[in-house]
């Protein structure tokens, strides 16, 4: 994977300091997030968390939109923070587009939305000639499933999920490597969630677009992910294959979180406890899931658990499948 890798994030970390410039607080967002996408074939890879666990905040990091604190992202073999200005902002919105989760924001509610598209067809995505850039907007929205007139109209005429399949058309004007989609629809209704899935799968199949997923909805992580990272206070608990980590989740917070969908013959059901995550600084020494955790043993108290890959492939930060002397 490492010489056709899109991204490698390694070691990133993002400290938040909020309170006063004296008295503040520290606050670990995400902590020390490592992994690489891409391969031979296009896939999606989707962050699963609570909440307050640091998605966002990765997704932004990953976007450009705020530095880490620590550790590093290459795009292409480039190092992100290494990057030209010119290079941030022509090059690398070719290569990564974000999805947002409240699709309104990424439109001017007055503006029409046709020559917005047109707009980023020619001043992100470099198309010159005019019938070209009419072409790549018309193919975009059939790529989307949207009807070309639809777009001669503003975004408030519009259904959210009508102007989420809108955003999606714009990331993909560029033709974009990799897509980032933030929680893109838990604000849209129920009904229409599975069509915007379904257009990810698509993209994916016919254009060779990778996605990084955001949710916090395991039902939808299940139905779209090739892989899926595990994500608990800011750092992964668990990353591997989909299929494998929903037939047989390996860390306890993964099965507590599978767990919750129901299911009857679940052989761990009721023995992890489901707790609300709280926002705390995460200063305490050893496994942040000790606190939750019925398998919780001495060693979880002191060692933070190292990300250890299991026979199946499966990495997982957890005590009880690591190897290391304890
Ligand atoms: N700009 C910020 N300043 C201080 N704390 C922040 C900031 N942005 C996010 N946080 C905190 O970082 C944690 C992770 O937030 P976020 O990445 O939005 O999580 P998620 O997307 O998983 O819900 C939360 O506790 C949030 O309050
Ligand atoms: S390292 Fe220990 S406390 Fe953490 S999840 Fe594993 S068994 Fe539980
Ligand atoms: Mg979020």
């Amino acid at each position: 994977m490492g010489e056709n890798s899109i991204l490698k994030v390694e070691n990133l970390t993002k400290i938040f300091k909020t309170g006063g410039l004296f008295f503040g607080k520290k606050f670990r967002a995400v902590d020390d997030v490592s992994f690489t996408l891409g391969g031979d074939s296009a896939s999606i890879f989707t962050i699963v968390g609570e909440s307050g666990c640091g998605k966002t905040t990765l997704a932004r990091m990953i976007l450009n939109l705020i530095e880490p604190t620590s550790g590093s992202i290459e795009i292409l073999g480039k190092r992100v923070l290494e990057l030209s200005s010119k290079e941030r902002s022509r090059w690398l919105p070719r290569i990564i587009q974000p999805v947002f989760q409240n699709p309104f924001e990424s439109f001017n509610p007055l503006r029409k939305v046709y020559p917005y598209l047109i707009h980023t067809a020619v001043n992100v995505a470099g198309v010159r000639d005019k019938y070209e850039a009419v072409e790549r907007v018309n193919q975009a929205l059939e790529a989307v499933r949207l009807s070309p007139d639809i777009a001669d109209r503003s975004p408030y005429e519009l259904s959210g999920g009508q102007v989420q399949r809108l955003s999606i058309a714009r990331a993909i004007i560029p033709r974009p490597k990799l897509i980032v989609a933030d929680e893109p629809v838990s604000m849209i209704d129920a009904s229409l969630r599975m069509g915007i899935l379904n257009i990810f799968k698509q993209l994916k199949e016919d254009l060779g677009i990778n996605f990084i997923y955001i949710t916090h909805d395991l039902a939808t992580a299940y139905y779209i992910s090739d892989r899926i990272a595990v994500m608990y206070k800011g750092s992964f608990a668990e990353i591997g294959e989909a299929e494998a980590i929903f037939r047989e989740p390996l860390h306890p917070y993964t099965q507590l979180l599978i767990d919750s969908i129901p299911r009857v013959d679940r052989k761990w059901a009721g023995k992890v406890r489901v707790a609300v995550t709280e926002v705390e600084e995460y200063l305490l020494p050893g496994c942040k899931f000790a606190d939750r955790c019925p398998y919780v043993m001495e060693i979880c108290k002191k060692k933070a658990p190292p990300l250890t890959r299991t026979s199946g492939g499966v990495e997982v930060a957890c005590w009880l499948y690591s190897d290391e002397k304890h």
